[in-house]
């Protein structure tokens, strides 16, 4: 009996250690970590930010927690940055996209529609952010040709580019993003027939917009638009 009731206390001790543990670890799960918080130090350094919108991205003691950052969402338990929005007062920037960009692996969207990007090219280093659902950098003053690069994201939904000035003809390759339900890429200066197969993939509603004349486009196995 005696025995039983120490094994049951043991249990229970041990149990309590382990809320113990994972209370302590949602606490200090909150920071981000050092390395994309430089690289995030980066993409602010690489920008003119004309209304201080980002004077919180500091270096300072209490600036540290770069998952609190105005634009900034991180993965709630891995404290990782899951996305960069900088959308929500982009007229207030104008400068380059950073290289160090290719730091923060786990981005799944990137929204960064009408920043001035000065003529500068897409980077395509973009390409390397495997985890990526959502690339939406509309309006934003870009030029040159589309990476294909860009084609390695073959997890990206959603790829908006349109409004800029990017030349050149969409990368064949292209079709093997197969999980696009959203392409944009109107108003820009693409030219250039391209065959492209859509077939099979998930596109809802309104036919995607492409600014180019099209040799072919087969929407076939798409669901019905509305
Ligand atoms: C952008 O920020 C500036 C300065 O804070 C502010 O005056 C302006 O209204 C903001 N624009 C939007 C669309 O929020
Ligand atoms: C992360 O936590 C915040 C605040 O507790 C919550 O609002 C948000 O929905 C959570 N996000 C995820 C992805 O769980
Ligand atoms: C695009 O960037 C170039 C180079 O900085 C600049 O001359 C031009 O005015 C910009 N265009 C727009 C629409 O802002
Ligand atoms: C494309 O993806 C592969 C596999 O994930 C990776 O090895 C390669 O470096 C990527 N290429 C570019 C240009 O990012
Ligand atoms: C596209 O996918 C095909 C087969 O899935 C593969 O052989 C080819 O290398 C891919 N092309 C690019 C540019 O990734
Ligand atoms: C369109 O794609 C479907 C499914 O992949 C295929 O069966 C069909 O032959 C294609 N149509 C044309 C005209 O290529």
């Amino acid at each position: 009996m005696v025995h039983v009731l120490v094994s049951l206390i043991l249990c229970l001790l041990f149990m309590s250690g382990g809320f113990l543990t994972l209370a302590l670890k949602d606490a200090t799960m909150s920071s981000c970590i050092e390395e994309e918080r430089q690289a995030l130090l980066d993409v602010k350094a690489n920008l003119i930010d004309l209304n201080g919108i980002l004077n919180e991205w500091g270096r300072k003691e209490k600036k540290m927690d770069c998952c609190k950052w105005v634009g900034v969402t991180c993965n709630n338990h891995t404290g990782r940055v899951i996305e960069l929005d900088l959308t929500f007062n982009s007229s207030s920037f104008v400068g380059k996209i950073s290289p160090s960009l290719h730091v923060l692996n786990q981005l799944q969207n990137i929204k960064l529609s009408g920043i001035n990007f000065q003529s500068i090219p897409l980077p395509s280093i973009l390409g390397s952010l495997s985890n990526l659902q959502g690339l939406e950098i509309s309006g934003a003053n870009l030029s040159g040709p589309i990476p294909h690069q860009l084609t390695n994201l073959s997890n990206l939904l959603r790829l908006d580019l349109s409004h800029n000035s990017l030349t050149g003809s969409l990368p064949f390759s292209f079709r093997n993003l197969t999980s696009l339900t959203y392409l944009d890429l109107s108003q820009n200066q693409l030219g250039g027939y391209v065959a492209m197969d859509l077939s099979n993939n998930r596109f809802e509603g309104r036919v995607p917009l492409l600014p180019f004349r099209l040799a072919a486009l087969n929407l076939s196995g798409n669901r019905e638009p509305a």
